[in-house]
């Protein structure tokens, strides 16, 4: 019997396990649930029998990936992959794949949420501002930036996006002003959302000279990835501007020292809850469960990544 894992430190809604569940079931695979694991040694010890895994930001390392014997498919039930070594899946011969668009909708709300929290002043009841009429710059216009647009263009904001691999044309169709650099995009905007991924490239390109350009009262909203952030240079920008605010979905490590000398411009969610609805969960789950059997019935490599 085909054996599917389903590893997730923090768990898929009980609605969305259910569908997983039907998925595999009607399949005649059996699902094997590992939620809120303590150690990295819970998810490598439970690997050793299963066919395909369902993951969400938990790591497959190299090691899961050797102790995995069985293993045919590995489905990050999510957009990023940073947590899935790639080439050590390749080398055992496991297919990765993630389910891209599958949360966005979830990820972009939150984004919303926080700058509206902040904007607020966290919901104190002091004066706070309003988002109509501010300038949102989105920094990637893949599924979340592009929910992300639609919703401020609901707020009556000024959106505008840049992405180096999406064509300004198909930026513009939306209604969102496509800009030419990065470095525009912080110079125009008040408020930035990042949908950047983390990778080599990418991680500690938020830097002092981009956040620094940004007009007053400066907003940087990540729902992204903590990594992408370059952290001694926001600690000196806290220091010199004390107009700028730091929203974020995934806590810096330096968030003890940002919370500590500048509460009132900074916020971090207690745990990484963007992709975190009933919704969102079942449509990742379900997503990454069909692709499981599709990929094992068919040899279907949708959203192969390797
Ligand atoms: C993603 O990459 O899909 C999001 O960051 C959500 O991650 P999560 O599944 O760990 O909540």
């Amino acid at each position: 019997m085909t054996k599917v894992l389903i590893a997730t430190v923090k768990p898929f809604a009980k609605a969305a396990i259910t569908k997983i569940k039907e998925v595999f079931d009607k399949a005649g695979y059996e699902s094997i649930l590992l939620e809120k694991y303590a150690n990295q040694s819970d998810f490598v010890n439970a690997v050793g029998e299963v066919d395909a895994i369902i993951i969400r930001s938990d790591k497959a390392t190299k090691e899961v990936m050797d102790s995995a014997k069985n293993l045919k498919i590995i489905v990050r039930a999510g957009a990023g992959y940073d947590n899935i070594d790639l080439q050590a899946a390749t080398e055992n011969n496991v297919v990765a794949m993630n389910t891209p668009g599958q949360n966005s909708n979830a990820v972009a709300e939150l984004a919303i949420g926080m700058m509206i929290f902040n904007a607020r002043n966290k919901f104190t009841g002091s004066a706070g501002t309003e988002l109509k009429g501010k300038s949102i710059g989105i920094h990637a216009y893949g599924n979340v930036g592009r929910y992300v647009a639609i919703i401020a263009k609901g707020f009556g904001m000024r959106v505008y996006a840049f992405d180096p691999f999406i064509s300004k044309d198909s930026i513009e169709a939306d209604g969102v002003i496509a800009l030419d650099s990065a470095e525009e995009l912080y110079k125009t905007c008040q408020y930035i959302s990042l949908h950047i991924p983390a990778n080599e490239k990418t991680k500690g390109s938020i830097n002092f000279e981009l956040l620094s350009s940004m007009p007053k009262g400066a907003t940087l909203v990540n729902t992204a990835r903590k990594e992408v952030v370059h952290e001694v240079e926001l600690i000196k920008l806290f220091a010199e501007r004390d107009d700028f605010n730091y929203l974020s979905d995934i806590a810096p490590d330096c968030a003890d020292e940002l919370v500590s000398n500048y509460q009132s411009r900074c916020y971090f969610t207690p745990k990484k809850m963007g992709a975190q609805t009933s919704e969102a969960n079942i449509n990742a789950g379900i997503a990454a469960a069909t692709q499981i059997v599709n990929f094992i019935e068919k040899g279907d490599t949708s959203f192969k990544l390797n």
